[in-house]
């Protein structure tokens, strides 16, 4: 499987992540629940593109039958949801964006579609080396949605914007989203940075 992202996570990150699982799903579960959000919003603000509402009416629902997934397998270990804190990961991709920006349609979509390839390539990660066999079940099966999910995004935003100027904005932020991704700091999180040491193994 190929990941539409500049820097890969190298396998050490996996031992980290899955260091508290009840952290990593309670996480996890928030992390649906926000890509639900962010695609009903898109709706709501973007009532003029019909095929998009479509698409995007369908991924509503997959993220929130993704979000009740993980929260049985969460409750199933003794944990409960907490209040939502901030994604550092997705809140400076946002932030760091903003100074370049040109189309905010533009960009929520092709933020979108790294967050999930940045999620597919973590699950991926899950499914091939996670130590414990339910999580490496949990993550295997999420994993055809999230590959769907990170190909519409991109998808649209080629659609509906002028594919160069789309194709030129994907790179841009996908520089970002390496910047990010290296500034972050590693722990029990689907969005946390390398381990540290791991930056040349990752290239
Ligand atoms: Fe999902
Ligand atoms: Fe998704």
């Amino acid at each position: 499987m190929s990941f539409p992202l500049d820097v890969l996570t190298p396998e050490s990150w996996v031992e980290v992540a899955e260091s508290d699982p009840i952290a990593l799903l309670n996480d996890h579960a928030h992390c649906e629940l926000k890509a639900a959000s962010t695609a009903h919003s898109l709706i709501a603000k973007n009532p003029g593109y019909t095929e998009l509402a479509q698409a995007l009416a369908e991924v509503v629902i997959e993220e929130m039958e993704h979000f009740r997934i993980v929260l049985d397998r969460l409750e199933a270990r003794g944990g409960a949801l907490s209040e939502q804190s901030e994604n550092a990961y997705a809140a400076a991709l946002h932030k760091r964006s903003a100074a370049t920006r040109k189309s905010l349609v533009l960009d929520r979509l092709v933020i979108a579609h790294l967050i999930e390839a940045r999620s597919l390539e973590r699950f991926h990660l899950l499914a091939h080396h996670a130590s414990d066999p339910d999580l490496r079940t949990l993550f295997a099966e999420l994993l055809p949605s999230e590959a769907a999910h990170q190909g519409m995004y991109a998808k649209f935003a080629r659609k509906l914007f002028e594919r160069e100027s789309a194709d030129a904005r994907i790179a841009a932020l996908r520089a970002i989203e390496s910047e990010v991704m290296l500034s972050l700091a590693p722990g029990p999180t689907v969005h946390s940075g390398f381990p540290s040491g791991a930056f040349e193994s990752a290239r």
